[in-house]
């Protein structure tokens, strides 16, 4: 905050373009945040909260239920092979608390007391609450809470980009399987194994190789540890399909989904399990087989209605189909970034690109300029009528997910002026 001084105001916005109270606009090329779906503005998304939020606004869903919750469960179970129940919360980060907590509950509630470890993938991002932090622990972000988390095993990742010396990608990808079958197998006290789906998007866009997930998947199965997937990032078509899981062919038994839910709307997350487990969780009243969790905007209404529309126009509009063909024109610039001194690596699928900046092309070495990188691409991207925010040394390109072919053009175009013109302030 001291650097920063002051934050521009945003005002209004419509479409792909954000506007602040100067009356600039910028292209929204985060997304809001990775969740803006429709952009924003939209009439059919801004007519569900108004309709909504003129009959019910919220009431609890301790005891009770509502319709537009009751809607939205029965499509989220419909959209998502094997998953039976849903339970709503507000925010990504509180879908995953609750994703462990039921997982580490299952095995209690079944008889297995000494099943209470939990198994993750090194560089994983789940948000920044206590359970989140522990389960996706990012050194940088959270190591002063390091003593307060609750230990992890966690395994690598492959990563194409920086695989250690000596291996290809593929002999790679074996290591760190082999590596997590060995302690599957020999350690009987894992509760579930925890991994965003497709892709580590807050670790710096590492897309998994063909088969990493697939495999680790199988591996639970045979070791009876729960599966279970993180897609409030990459579900939804942030990667080019509706449901990633499905596309990865690795069912789980949890799985939360978030961000663009709503369509980036209001704030809603959702936590769905299989039957195995729901029903688990069933028991007489002094069994204390329930979970106990649940937040004061559980299943809220206007969100759920919301929701539900967003839902709606993914298939009316066949949205996947659109995604997957303006994930292409990305590809036309692959040539033009990776010609830019200080881009050592684009890693991009579906509507997601990640631009890795380096001080040396040949040895990889991560930039590290003395002021926050994330700092000088928004100005920069300001001037070039465009928001931007970078993680760590990555430029991150998540566009609105309807975002026009025009409009996606013109996106990268200023990205690529954003980074020439950066690129003297970070070297
Ligand atoms: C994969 C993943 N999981 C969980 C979260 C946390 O979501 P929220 O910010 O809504 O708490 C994020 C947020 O970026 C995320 O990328």
């Amino acid at each position: 905050m001291k650097e920063w001084g002051s934050f521009d105001k945003i005002t209004n916005a419509k479409g792909v373009w954000l506007i602040d109270s100067k009356g600039n606009k910028m292209i929204d090329g985060v997304a809001s945040m990775w969740c803006n779906v429709w952009g924003h503005s939209n009439p059919q998304l801004v007519k569900a909260i108004t309709t909504q939020s003129k009959k019910l606004q919220h009431s609890s869903m301790f005891n009770l239920t509502n319709e537009p919750a009751e809607q939205l469960a029965e499509k989220l179970t419909k959209i998502s092979p094997g998953m039976y129940k849903v339970f709503y919360s507000d925010n990504g980060s509180s879908a995953m608390e609750i994703a462990i907590k039921i997982a580490l509950q299952y095995w209690k509630n079944i008889g297995e007391k000494k099943k209470t470890e939990i198994a993750t993938l090194k560089n994983g991002y789940h948000g920044d609450t206590f359970g989140a932090m522990s389960v996706g622990y990012v050194p940088e972000f959270f190591g002063k809470f390091k003593k307060q988390l609750f230990s992890t095993i966690q395994f690598p990742v492959p990563n194409k980009y920086r695989t250690p010396e000596g291996y290809s990608i593929s002999d790679y990808q074996n290591y760190c399987l082999e590596k997590i079958e060995k302690k599957l197998s020999k350690n009987n006290n894992i509760a579930a194994f925890i991994m965003e789906s497709g892709a580590q998007v807050a670790g710096g866009v590492i897309i998994y190789p063909k088969g990493f997930q697939k495999k680790i998947s199988q591996l639970c199965k045979k070791y009876g540890v729960l599966f279970v997937l993180d897609e409030i990032a990459t579900g939804f078509g942030r990667l080019g399909s509706m449901i990633q899981y499905e596309e990865q062919n690795s069912i789980p038994d949890i799985v939360s989904y978030g961000k663009m839910l709503t369509g980036g709307y209001l704030t809603m997350a959702a936590t769905l399990t299989n039957k195995k487990i729901y029903d688990s969780f069933l028991g007489e009243f002094n069994d204390w087989k329930h979970l106990f969790h649940g937040h004061t905007y559980t299943g809220n209404p206007i969100a759920a209605a919301v929701a539900n529309e967003n839902l709606k126009m993914y298939q009316k509009n066949h949205l996947i189909k659109k995604i997957q063909k303006s994930s292409k024109i990305f590809e036309k610039y692959y040539k033009e970034i990776s010609e830019i001194d200080i881009v050592g690596n684009i890693r991009h699928k579906g509507m997601l690109m990640g631009i890795e900046l380096v001080s040396n092309k040949i040895r990889k070495t991560p930039i590290n300029p003395k002021k926050s990188i994330n700092k000088i691409f928004f100005e920069e991207g300001k001037k070039n009528g465009v928001y931007l925010r970078t993680l760590g040394n990555i430029v991150m390109l998540v566009p609105p997910l309807a975002i026009s072919e025009k409009e996606l053009n013109l996106l990268l175009n200023r990205a690529i002026k954003t980074i020439k013109s950066a690129r003297l302030k970070v070297i």
